[in-house]
């Protein structure tokens, strides 16, 4: 009796925990419907203190930095904090072999000495709206699919123009549920932004991409910038006189300790997911598309990877390139694994089982919804081959190789017949470029894509090549001959001030030729086919998901990821990674020195931090048995683009910033699994220690509000 009473206890327990959200990345202004939620796990905030246009709330501490990362406020002054990986360019660029800040790491001893960054900027959101039924007005009588989209278009410069008039901002609008709703964003872009501090990569990138996508994790993941506005703190481009930036609002760090099942909030920038695949894409992912790129990386990592390690200075020129060829590469691997693990295809064939029941049991719903499923079947089969020549293309001419984006440059001169009056792009291009590299990349990629992709998805000078004898010779020709990989030539160019007869060179060398044709066929033959059938593919989910939305009116269905601020709120917690093992949430300094290995380039600790754990001098950022700590999980869902993100607590403080997610969890974008998807964070208490014991810049923590 009292068994089973217990027993039954027990199961209701069970149900409750495993009902909380975790999973979904959720609209800030429509959280209506989550906050009864978060308050139950521990939130203490209103959904006024996320959100709010009239008074300073949390979003206005946040920023999408650069083009796919989250940053945040953390001081009065403009003081900005983000991942190591995501200011990683930035620092990149302003090394050397003299000042190498990516190996030593760099720490602005006061605000003079921080470094400006052309070319990157912030961008807050002012606000956001529903602007559905401005965005769709008039389309309902439009039955032409495309002059719907057309439309639709005219009607965002309308909302947009709007929206901005009179003012310094910009304003964008974005599709929602696959294009059932619209949501108009209003943002201020700052950029002059300079680079404050970072640790040496020994640090911010402690075990590489050894441990990348990995846990246990000890990743001293941050970078620290500053914004700078003019004197009436607006927006300005670089400029000496430029003052640090006001914001409305910053975050107070929280030192006072992170326990299991902690109610945590990432609130930031994810880039994409696809959560409501039909089962036929699931698969292609799994078979086809997952493998095929990882297939093509496979070849371009080895020849980057042998050549790094042979030398120090192609190393730093590398390391960027490297370091970003290899993360969706093992993102991806992880992800077919996790697809797997959890029979996605088939968990996706249920659900559309249960779609399918329901359709069926009402003749309208027969009429308006009974094609969608067919449909999807029919154009997965017939997209299948162009998305694999996509994938081909690329990962090898688009993404390959260096040339190509040499190439690309070239060809603007070309149609524009002009040439540019800023020609720094050829500098920067060769500084971190090397022929040999590139040009094995080139010649060993094409190999793969003439052997791989069906003859009538060839392209016409591809087949050429294969007609002569030896292609590998021919390769390795068209590529050492090109101007395209001659700096001398390329820096020469302006100086012949006759633009048609550069046009005549650029258009003579073969590579450029090759490039081209490359391209056109590409466009023409491949990508014009592919998107046909993709926009189709859209128009069925645009209706599958509002029959979706309509099947499960009791449900909250989340929107899937589109690189517009959300919240995902879960708790801290670890997890079980495989049978019998077992994963506590958090990781320490302890466990660093545990990595230590001088011989291995991904676990070569400094000797100061060493000095630092010798001696215990951790400051007073401790965990309560005198630990360091350093990172630790939670389940937050979250993706790509969501790099940086405030991971706040219950009082909406800062205890760590977003970097990674755990591998047996990356398959998230596409299937949750509240058991084992984990978002990785760097404790903010790692990021004080650093700055103060180990940079000597504790200056930058006056500025910081820090709370117990
Ligand atoms: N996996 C993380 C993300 O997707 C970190 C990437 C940078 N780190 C690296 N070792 N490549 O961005
Ligand atoms: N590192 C990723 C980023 O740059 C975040 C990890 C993820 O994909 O969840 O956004």
């Amino acid at each position: 009796m009292i068994r089973t009473k217990i027993l039954s206890l027990l199961l209701l327990l069970f149900i409750t925990l495993s009902i909380f959200a975790r999973e979904g990345m959720w609209i800030p202004i429509l959280l209506d419907r989550n906050i009864a939620e978060m308050r139950e796990m521990g939130f203490k905030l209103n959904t006024d203190d996320i959100y709010n246009v009239n008074n300073a709330s949390m979003k206005d501490a946040i920023v999408l930095f650069g083009r796919g990362c989250t940053g945040e406020l953390i001081s009065p002054d403009g003081l900005l904090i983000t991942n190591h990986h995501c200011g990683y360019r930035q620092i990149q660029t302003h090394s050397t072999i003299e000042h190498d800040y990516l190996t030593d790491g760099f720490w602005a001893m006061n605000r003079n000495e921080e470094l400006p960054n052309e070319g990157l900027s912030v961008t807050f959101l002012v606000e956001m709206r529903n602007v559905t039924d401005d965005i769709l007005a008039g389309t309902d009588t439009i039955s032409d699919y495309t002059q719907q989209l057309q439309k639709i278009k005219e009607n965002t410069v309308i909302v947009t123009d709007q929206a901005t008039e009179g003012t310094h901002y910009e304003a964008t609008v974005k599709p929602f549920y696959e294009g059932n709703q619209y949501f108009l964003f209003i943002t201020e872009k700052f950029t002059d932004v300079r680079l404050v501090g970072a640790p040496p990569s020994a640090i911010g990138k402690f075990g590489g991409d050894t441990d990348n996508w990995m846990w246990p994790r000890h990743t001293g993941d941050f970078s620290l910038f500053r914004i700078y506005a003019d004197s009436t703190n607006k927006p300005a481009d670089y400029s000496p006189d430029n003052v640090p930036y006001k914001p409305k609002k910053y975050f107070p760090i929280n030192i006072s300790g992170i326990e299991k099942n902690d109610f945590t909030m990432v609130f930031g920038y994810p880039g994409s997911t696809q959560q409501y695949l039909y089962s036929d894409a699931v698969r292609q992912v799994v078979e086809q598309r997952d493998p095929d790129r990882i297939a093509i990386r496979d070849v371009k990592l080895f020849i980057m990877r042998s050549a790094m390690e042979a030398d120090r200075a192609t190393r730093i020129k590398y390391a960027a390139k490297y370091a970003s060829t290899s993360n969706a590469w093992k993102k991806w691997q992880g992800e077919i694994k996790g697809l797997k693990r959890l029979d996605a295809v088939n968990v996706k064939l249920e659900e559309e089982e249960a779609f399918k029941k329901w359709v069926n049991t009402n003749a309208d719903r027969k009429e308006k919804y009974g094609d969608i499923l067919p449909t999807f079947e029919k154009q997965y089969d017939k997209i299948a081959p162009y998305h694999k020549a996509k994938d081909y293309y690329d990962e090898i001419i688009f993404r390959g190789t260096d040339a190509y984006r040499m190439f690309y440059q070239m060809k603007k001169i070309v149609t524009k017949k002009e040439i540019p009056e800023d020609l720094s792009f050829i500098e920067k291009h060769f500084k971190d470029y090397k022929t040999e590299v590139d040009q094995n990349v080139f010649v060993s990629l094409m190999k793969l894509l003439y052997t791989d992709i069906a003859e009538d998805n060839l392209v016409p000078s591809l087949l050429d090549i294969s007609e002569k004898k030896n292609d590998k010779k021919h390769l390795e020709k068209l590529y050492s001959k090109s101007i395209l990989n001659n700096k001398d030539e390329l820096t020469n160019l302006p100086g012949k001030d006759n633009i048609e007869k550069i046009i005549r060179k650029i258009e003579k060398d073969k590579l450029y030729r090759f490039f081209d044709k490359t391209r056109n066929y590409y466009y023409d033959s491949i990508y014009a086919n592919y998107n046909n059938i993709q926009k189709e593919i859209d128009r069925n989910y645009k209706t599958y998901v509002m029959a979706l939305l309509e099947m499960k009116e009791d449900e909250k269905l989340f929107p899937d990821a589109n690189l517009t601020m959300r919240i995902s709120y879960g708790k801290v917690e670890g997890y079980e990674p495989a049978d019998g093992v077992e994963y506590k949430h958090y990781t320490t300094l302890d466990g660093i020195m545990e990595k230590d290995n001088p011989e291995i380039y991904d676990y070569n600790v400094p000797e100061k931090l060493k000095q630092l754990h010798r001696e215990q001098d951790f400051g007073n950022y401790t965990n309560d048995k005198g630990e360091l700590p350093v990172c630790f999980t939670a389940s937050n869902h979250t993706t790509g683009g969501n790099s940086g993100s405030p991971v706040i607590n219950a009082e909406g403080h800062l205890i760590g910033i977003n970097f990674d997610r755990c591998w047996e969890g990356t398959m998230s974008d596409i299937m949750f699994d509240p058991a084992k998807c984990r978002n990785i964070s760097l404790d903010m208490r790692y990021m004080l220690f650093l700055v103060d014991k180990f940079a000597g810049a504790g200056y930058l923590l006056d500025e910081m509000e820090i709370v117990r």
